[in-house]
């Protein structure tokens, strides 16, 4: 990697920005990663249908919109664990639609699940070696097996260990995942994730459900994947984590890209407010229940704040 500090790394991907039309699809000076047409339905509904649209290299861009708006499952294609009804992408100029997910991770494209996927019944060491094999996708199993560790066993291991000691996990290394707290699971998934020393990364919402004890602390390890020349897409609905971390905003609605821009106006967007607006909303909740999520929200989050202050 580059000896190149992290203002220039920003500097240069506010520059690549700078003079860019603020539309969807608009063309980057050095796209990573380039979609065409990519439309994945579930029966009648339409849940991606993405025209054109290019991650800059070296950025962190965030891809936001509403509740049900297809990002997860935008997601899914690009990494290979869903099959896209159509389309084509290619990541580093090279093509990977059909591409099972392992093999898209190994390319250097990883992904992280807005609902964190820590096998709890494998220690923390356990977790990050599996991710040096392959993402855990339906067939994860497979990777239990102890045959495809061999060989690497030694530089794996000492790769987990320097990423658990960046992630302040080395102390929780030989527990099972399922012990971590909600956000300890996050900074795990996110250290796994690193294990195949990937160009593009993908957080599906790094932040959600995490106390506010943790969210700066994986703010600052997002802004660090950049610092260590990696690209960053990620997901997230706090627009003031967006303003803080990302260079770039790409906002979909009803599964397509409806607006591209700088965070600091994109909210501003006649398309973005409308789509915000016209979005579907659950139901409004009464007051009971109300009263019942808070209570369970403030249980959930007195039980991490507590294992988050043990150490
Ligand atoms: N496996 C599936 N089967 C049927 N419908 C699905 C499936 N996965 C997603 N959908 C639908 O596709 C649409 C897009 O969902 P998706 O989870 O990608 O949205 P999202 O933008 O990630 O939303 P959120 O911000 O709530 O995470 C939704 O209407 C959702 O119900
Ligand atoms: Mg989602």
């Amino acid at each position: 990697m580059h000896a190149e500090s992290a203002i220039d790394r920003k500097a240069a991907a506010l520059a690549a920005f700078k003079d860019l039309d603020r539309e969807p699809g608009v063309p980057k000076p050095d796209p990573i990663l380039v979609v065409d047409n990519v439309v994945r339905r579930f029966g009648g509904l339409t849940a991606v249908d993405v025209g054109h649209v290019e991650v800059q290299r070296g950025s962190i861009t965030a891809l936001i919109g509403p509740n049900g708006a297809g990002k997860t499952t935008f997601f899914n294609q690009l990494t290979g664990f869903d099959t896209a009804d159509s389309g084509q992408w290619t990541f580093n100029g090279r093509s990977m639609n059909g591409v099972p997910a392992h093999k898209v991770a190994r390319a250097g494209m990883v992904r992280t699940f807005q609902l964190t996927k820590a096998l709890s019944k494998l220690t923390v060491l356990e977790n990050m070696r599996l991710g040096a094999q392959k993402q855990l996708g339906e067939n994860f199993w497979r990777a239990l097996v102890p045959a495809v560790w061999r060989g690497q066993e030694g530089e794996i291991t000492d790769r987990a260990e320097e990423l658990l000691a960046r992630f302040k996990l080395d102390a929780k290394r030989d527990d099972f995942a399922g012990s971590l707290s909600g956000g300890q699971r996050k900074l795990l998934e996110m250290a796994r994730a690193l294990m195949v020393q990937p160009e593009l990364v993908m957080l599906d919402e790094p932040m959600a459900g995490v106390n506010p004890a943790l969210t700066q602390s994986l703010l600052g390890h997002v802004k660090d994947l950049r610092e260590q020349g990696m690209t960053v897409l990620f997901v997230e609905h706090d627009m003031d984590m967006v303003r803080d971390i990302s260079d770039w905003v790409i906002v979909m609605a009803q599964g397509a890209v409806i607006a591209e821009g700088p965070p600091g106006t994109i909210m501003s967007d006649e398309r973005v407010i409308d789509a915000y607006l016209g979005a579907h909303h659950d139901a409004p909740l009464s007051e009971s229940d109300l009263a019942e999520q808070l209570h369970e929200a403030e249980v959930a989050l007195e039980a991490e704040f507590e294992e988050e202050t043990k150490k």
